[in-house]
């Protein structure tokens, strides 16, 4: 895949820009609290500083998910259906789920197809596992559902789908909207086909506050990268020095809470967006939140969405499930 080439003036923005622009409109005339979506955070930049934060000290959820699926990959494919393929609802780097798909690989040829809307990330992920054997990987650059519904619709009659959904993206969603995406991604799926969900535990507050907003700042330059794409792909000019991150936890919904805060009173323009952004001084942009679950939760959310929860395995040592959900 090559890199599109720089746009000249007059040209049209492409459909992906036109959304970007029309999404960050929307959050930043959203009132009271204004709010960027967090699916944005992964462009080339990002991408590499989220692979930063994933081995900080402070941030254990990915070590912690690696521990698990190192132990129990075996244990986990033998509880599968013998013919599977596997789809992945964002694939990162493809480290974790490296040790799933050679696991699968050493009793039979495999099809894999990492479904990202980030193409750095799928190119990150086809270098990482293109050297297992017997493996053919497929990547769709699209929204997790779309891809999904693709995936699902072209395997050969008797394949059953095992779904990846790794490293507690579900909690990026608020409790009542995972909900509803397990939903949907039930209807893509067919009874027994199989979604292994990987869910960061309640913890101490104070763990969890370190987690997402680390000593070195490579989470707040995470964050703060949003705004910087803005300014870089949507002709804006947010002075970045004027916000700083702040991590809250939100005791209510269990939640860790992302922000970009003014630090002083800000205007802002967005070309692309045909906007213009006043922010007070204290005033905040939401990026993301990041739910925290109870293992013993995920049974019922699941039988809510149309599976039952077959197993479970869970690390203490940081506090992070893995639930193996089959659909009914
Ligand atoms: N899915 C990750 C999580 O919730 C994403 C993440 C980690 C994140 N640190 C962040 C998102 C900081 C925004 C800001 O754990």
């Amino acid at each position: 895949m090559s890199r599109p080439a720089p746009r000249p003036a007059s040209a049209r923005p492409s459909p992906a820009l036109v959304t970007f622009a029309a999404e960050v409109r929307d959050g930043l005339t959203h009132a009271p609290q204004k709010e960027l979506p967090s699916k944005y955070l992964y462009d080339e930049v990002g991408s590499a500083l989220f692979e930063v934060i994933t081995v900080l000290p402070e941030y254990g959820v990915t070590r912690s998910e690696e521990r698990l699926l190192t132990r129990y990959a075996t244990e986990i494919v033998d509880a599968l259906p013998a013919d599977v393929s596997v789809a992945e609802l964002g694939s990162g780097s493809g480290r974790k789920t490296r040790r799933i798909l050679e696991a699968l690989c050493r009793k039979r040829p495999i099809s894999y197809s990492p479904i990202e809307i980030s193409r750095t990330a799928l190119q990150l992920c086809r270098r990482e596992l293109a050297d297992i054997e017997r493996i053919s990987i497929v990547g769709y650059e699209r929204d997790y559902l779309a891809g999904l519904a693709e995936v699902s619709r072209n395997r050969a009659s008797g394949e059953q789908l095992l779904v990846l959904f790794l490293g507690s993206t579900i909690g990026n969603f608020a409790r009542l909207a995972a909900t509803r995406f397990l939903r949907d991604i039930r209807a893509m799926l067919q009874p027994g086909d199989t979604l292994l969900l990987g869910t960061d535990l309640v913890k101490p507050v104070k763990t969890l506050l370190a987690a997402y907003d680390d000593s070195i700042g490579a989470t707040a330059a995470f964050n703060l990268n949003l705004l910087a794409r803005v300014n870089r792909e949507l002709d804006g000019n947010f002075e970045l020095a004027a916000f700083e991150h702040v991590a809250r936890f939100n005791p209510d919904a269990r939640s860790i809470e992302m922000h970009l805060r003014a630090k002083t009173h800000v205007e802002a323009r967005v070309g692309l967006a045909g906007l213009a952004v006043t922010l007070e001084a204290g005033e905040t942009i939401w990026t993301e939140s990041s739910h925290k679950y109870h293992a013993d939760e995920i049974p019922a959310i699941a039988a809510d969405a149309g599976f039952t929860c077959a197993q479970q395995w869970v690390e203490k040592e940081w506090g992070f499930a893995e639930s193996l959900l089959t659909a009914t």
